[in-house]
């Protein structure tokens, strides 16, 4: 059987870091509460010459030396992100002129914060497929320019940045048969479309528009929908929560994550948080806390890991990967 395995990890942050404290001077807000309703102590925010083109391309680039890989060797990439630098083209194509790439193919794909996973799956698909041999995945957001930052429900919430992974047959580099994708679950339900939204559009307003939530009826969806997908992956894979060495889920919310590990059967020392310093930053925030729990040496290969998002839509998914 063919699989898809993830070569390399790779991720960048933009300069500034805005901690809570700085929004107590714009809203009417405080550390206090940030924190103790979401976790988040601190985000990034990208600057006037950061865009998610610009920090896509620095993950990708990470992600490929991770891998020991060229952009030569790449044959097609694939951008989630709801930011993209231009409504077209799309910021896959941008980003693979950036690396200078003119061959193979380049496209987005736009699911918001379960993007990633999204994105994830369908390189997975097109190589099972045989129609790539190493695809680039790259989820890669500047939420910061679509946030109103008068309204202090929705804008302490998100932050900026990317992640890349590489991704290629097993088999092909020398990983064993039993190495990479297991498992993986989409969903969508349309129903949810105006629980978290962007107030904004070419086809309507003309306008890019800003990013509305219900934040209540999102969290009260939130947890259930997720623990949903990630049993049917445990059910395809024939795996239980407790021989999960690593749980890796959108950084949307310490409450969300730490109820929905809960409900797994998943330890806390076993789950990866990174909403505390890099905010909600939707498609980017998986790879994200990838690459840091790669980096400082967590997740090494041979382990099972498991990644999961919710997003607007609602959109949601989960990933189970044998590192
Ligand atoms: N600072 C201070 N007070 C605030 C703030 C703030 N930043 N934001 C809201 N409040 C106030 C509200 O105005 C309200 O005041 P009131 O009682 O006087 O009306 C009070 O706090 C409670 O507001 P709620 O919205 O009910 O607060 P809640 O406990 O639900 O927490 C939160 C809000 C953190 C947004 C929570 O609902 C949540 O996490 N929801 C999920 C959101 C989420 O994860 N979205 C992303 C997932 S999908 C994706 O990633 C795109």
């Amino acid at each position: 059987m063919i699989r898809s395995a993830i070569t390399g990890v790779g991720s960048a942050l933009p300069k500034r870091v805005v901690p809570n404290t700085e929004l107590e001077a714009k809203l009417e807000t405080s550390d206090a509460w940030i924190r103790q309703r979401t976790g988040i102590t601190q985000r990034y925010i990208a600057g006037d010459d950061e865009t998610s083109a610009s920090l896509g391309e620095a993950a990708a680039r990470a992600a490929l030396d991770d891998a020991g890989r060229t952009p030569d060797d790449i044959d097609l990439i694939i951008v989630a992100t709801s930011t993209p630098d231009n409504t077209f083209p799309a910021t896959a194509v941008n980003i693979q002129n950036r690396l200078g790439m003119h061959h193979g193919a380049a496209f987005d794909i736009q699911a918001v914060c379960t993007g990633f996973i999204y994105a994830l799956t369908t390189a997975d698909t097109y190589i099972r497929a045989g129609l790539a041999r190493r695809v680039l995945v790259i989820g890669a957001e500047t939420f910061s320019r679509i946030l109103d930052w008068t309204d202090r429900r929705t804008a302490v919430l998100f932050g900026d940045g990317a992640g890349a992974v590489v991704v290629e047959e097993a088999a092909g580099v020398g990983l064993t048969s039993d190495t990479g994708i297991l498992a993986a679950h989409l969903r969508s339900d349309g129903r949810h479309k105006d629980k978290l939204y962007v107030d904004g559009g070419p086809s309507t307003t003309g306008t890019t528009g800003h990013l509305r939530m219900e934040g209540r009826e999102v969290f009260k969806h939130a947890v259930g929908m997720i623990t949903d997908v990630i049993e049917q992956s445990f059910a395809t894979a024939g795996i239980s929560g407790d021989q999960i060495d690593w749980f890796v889920p959108h950084q949307a919310n310490r409450r969300i994550i730490e109820a929905s590990a809960k409900k797994l059967g998943i330890p806390e020392d076993k789950v990866v948080i990174t909403v505390d310093r890099h905010g909600n930053t939707s498609a980017a925030s998986v790879p994200l806390a990838l690459s840091v729990a790669v980096a400082d040496g967590r997740i090494k290969r041979g382990d099972l890991v498991l990644l999961e998002a919710m997003g607007g839509g609602f959109t949601w998914g989960a990933l189970l990967v044998r590192w």
